[in-house]
């Protein structure tokens, strides 16, 4: 997506984008600087979550896209305290202290669990990557133009992180040569799909939320948190039904609402 120089909707609709944190009011800056914490949070915690199954997939492709996924994950957290650097001494702090966090220390719940085998692994590509892609499609041509900049290579990496992990889901309930490799099939896939679906759900935030008002107000976000989640459940339903799988109950096993 081609970036454009104003602001494509909310309060500043029409205007110049911001380029720097000296332009930014300063609930805009708090608001911005929240979003972009929360997400290099998840791309660091993600790196961790791959580690123990870096090259240890069935097959030579599987080993070499997983591997490819975590350096995706790393890069991006990196582009991320790069743009937190920018908003200087505050994000710069903001920026060290993720760089610390270990597994059970992340912000965001569904990042300090574990992926305990491979099928979980392609679980999360196929189910938590597809809403990372929902996050970055929600800040494609923001009113922050450097982060604007960054999205039109993101949401590319994290459509191919989604579209190897359905693949995957689906040659284990449906391809029998996977099936042996994998040493795993059908069940296990909907076992996978049932532990990261809520997860999945939670991560979008709670229903009613002041904080996701401002991000779309203020042109960072297109969607709020409801409607964003709203648009990746029909999707997802969609491609698990498609695959054979049952789609779990949306209310179970929730912690966020
Ligand atoms: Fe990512
Ligand atoms: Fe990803």
């Amino acid at each position: 997506m081609r970036v454009s120089r104003s602001v494509e909707w909310g309060e500043m609709l029409g205007m110049r984008k911001v380029e720097t944190h000296e332009q930014m009011p300063e609930e805009y800056r708090a608001t911005l600087l929240k979003i972009i914490y929360a997400l290099a949070s998840t791309e660091f915690a993600s790196v961790e979550q791959h580690q123990p199954w870096i090259n240890q997939g069935p097959t030579p492709e599987d080993r070499y896209i997983q591997c490819q996924i975590a350096a995706d994950e790393a890069h991006q957290g990196f582009i991320d305290c790069r743009l937190l650097r920018s908003f200087g001494k505050d994000g710069a702090e903001k920026a060290d202290e993720l760089l610390e966090l270990r597994t059970g220390e992340h912000p965001i719940a569904a990042f300090n669990v574990t992926f305990d085998s491979w099928v979980e692994t392609v679980g999360f590509c196929f189910i938590m990557d597809l809403v990372a892609w929902y996050h970055l499609h929600a800040m494609e041509n923001c009113s922050y133009a450097p982060l604007a900049r960054e999205m039109t290579s993101m949401v590319h990496e994290e459509k191919f992180h989604a579209s190897f992990g359905e693949r995957r889901i689906r040659d284990l309930v449906k391809n029998k040569e996977y099936q042996k490799v994998a040493k795993a099939g059908k069940s296990e896939a909907q076992a996978a799909v049932d532990k990261w679906y809520p997860h999945a759900l939670d991560t979008f935030g709670k229903a009613e939320s002041k904080f996701s008002d401002l991000a779309v107000g203020y042109g960072i976000r297109r969607w709020g948190n409801e409607e964003l989640r709203e648009m990746y459940r029909a999707e997802i339903d969609t491609k698990i039904a498609q695959i054979g799988l049952t789609v779990p109950d949306p209310q179970k096993g929730r912690s966020v609402h």
